[in-house]
This record gives structure tokens, sequence and C-alpha cells, in this order.
């Protein structure tokens, strides 16, 4: 079977010899006003596999995210996790499948007021699962897995440097050991060789946790790095899906286009006026 649909509105070829599905995403439409950004999007985000969702910035990537994550509330469309329905699903099934979840928000989004164990700790705390004092300790071990020391533990969000931010966001995110880990732009902002680390770093905790990842990025190297598969997002859908492998022929105009960043080609960009 083809990898590719290009130019079509079909869905993406089911990954019929991968895992079964951790994510099932299947007609999922969102729109902010007259702003329609996703359209009838389907994607399968296969068990144990880092999947990494490309496409141009406001193509609507985060907004897939957070609407697998309950953050934003779909118009229509299912999102299955482990077979369990998650559009429209009482707080309880919500609540429950959460506790599956680790996050890196774009940016690192941080508590500014926390310092950074209690950050780390924050979901373990929230939860009420463990004690201060063993959170402090769970904090600091996870720390160690990013690469951080514990003299960093006392520290505040504002006194670590970009790199470091996002190592806290990480050590955040798996804290828990959360099966499912979605990454939103995990180097956005950082210089290419600390971009590396943590791209290093993502490969080995998705890696060493045996979780299924989803990501999403417009950084080329970063998808070349962590991806298992690659889905590419354009007009509300994903248009293209493959093993990272096939990226470079992938036979698809717009993920060529995309892939060699030319502006060039199917994908229509529109230039806004400034000011
Ligand atoms: N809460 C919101 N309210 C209104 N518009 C939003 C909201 N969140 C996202 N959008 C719009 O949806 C589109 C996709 O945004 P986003 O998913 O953040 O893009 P990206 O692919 O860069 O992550 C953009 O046009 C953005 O302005
Ligand atoms: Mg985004």
């Amino acid at each position: 079977m083809p990898e590719t649909a290009p130019n079509t509105t079909a869905a993406p070829a089911p990954a019929a010899t991968l895992a079964p599905a951790k994510i099932e995403v299947r007609g999922l439409s969102k729109r902010f006003g007259t702003n329609r950004v996703l359209e009838g999007l389907d994607l399968d985000v296969p068990a144990g596999r880092s999947l990494v969702v490309i496409g141009g910035s406001g193509t609507g990537k985060s907004v897939l995210i957070k609407s697998i994550l309950g953050i934003v509330k779909p118009d229509a469309g299912s999102i299955r996790v482990d077979g369990t329905e998650l559009v429209g699903a009482p707080r309880r099934t919500l609540d429950e499948a959460r506790k599956k979840f680790g996050m890196l928000f774009q940016g690192a989004a941080l508590f500014d007021s926390l310092p950074v164990w209690e950050n780390v700790a924050f979901g373990l705390l929230a939860r009420r699962l463990v004690d201060r004092r063993t959170a402090r300790e769970r904090a600091i071990a996870t720390l160690a897995k990013v690469g951080l020391g514990p003299e960093a533990a006392d520290l505040y969000p504002a006194e670590l440097s970009g790199g470091m931010q996002k190592r806290v966001g990480l050590a955040r995110a798996i804290a828990a050991e959360p099966e499912i880990l979605f990454f939103d732009e995990p180097t956005t902002g950082l210089d290419p060789i600390m971009a590396d680390v943590i791209n290093e770093l993502v490969r080995r905790l998705v890696r060493e946790l045996g979780a299924t990842a989803l990501s999403i990025t417009h950084d080329m190297a970063s998808v070349r790095k962590i991806a298992d598969r690659v889905a590419m997002l354009y007009g509300g859908k994903i248009i293209w899906e493959g093993p990272v492998e096939r990226l470079d022929d992938s036979g698809n105009p717009f993920v060529d286009q995309f892939v060699h960043g030319r502006a060039e080609g199917p994908i229509r960009v529109g230039i806004q006026r400034i000011g």
C-alpha cells in the first residue's frame, strides 16, 4: 500500500504492520470563529513509537495536541486513547486518561513562583501521589535523568538558561513516568547545539520509558532526530504519514516543499502586511 496520498483528502494509509494505535484521532474538526483550523483530521499514533507532526506555523499543530489533552474542545470528531473515547467523555474518564499523559509545552511554561523541584514534582504533588519529601527526592532523581544536578532543585525558573528551562520542562513531563509523552516544539528558541542536546534527551527518554510520543515541530533537524514516523498537517488534515526514512522520498509535493524549505510549491504562504 502506498504511504502517500498526494493532493487528496483521503485518510492516511493505516499503519497495518505497526503496533495497535495508542492514540486514534478520527474526523477531528475545530474552528475559532471563521478560522477553520482542523477539518476532519485523521491520525494514528502507534504504541511505543515516536510520531512527529510537521507543518507550518499556524496550521493547527498545537490545537491538535491541546485537543487530545482536553485543553481545547473539538467541534467534531473522535479521539481514542487505548480505545477509550475522550471527546464528550465524563470528567472521570478524562482524569483517568490524563494520568497517562506527560506534556512539555511550547516554551517550557514553568511556574515562575515555584522552585525547580516543585515544578518537576507538580503533577505528583497536585494529585497527592506522594508526600513533599518523597516528591522532592523524586524530582531530584528525575532532574538527573535530564542531566541536571541536585543544585538545580532549589533554583527558580528565572535563574535558568533557556536550555535548562527545557530540561526542567522535560523532567516535569516524565516525572510520573507517563505512558504517553507530548512535546510541543521541544527545540524552539534554543541554539542548534542545545537543540541537539534536547533532541537526544527526548529520544532517550522515550526509549527508556518505553513511552508513546507525539511531538510537533517545524524544526526539520528535530524531526530527523526524534521521529520514527512523521505526519504532515496541512489544510486542517494529515496529508501524508510515513516512516521518517521516507521523508526525503515521500512522493508528496507538500511534504517535499516543507522538508526542503522552498518558497515555491503547492503550499500557499499568506504574506501578511506588517502594522
Ligand atoms: N484559543 C484560541 N482562540 C482563537 N484562535 C486560536 C486559539 N488557539 C489557536 N488559534 C488559532 O488556530 C490556528 C492554529 O494555531 P496553532 O495550533 O497554535 O498553530 P501551530 O501549528 O503553529 O501550533 C491559528 O490560526 C491560531 O491563531
Ligand atoms: Mg504551536
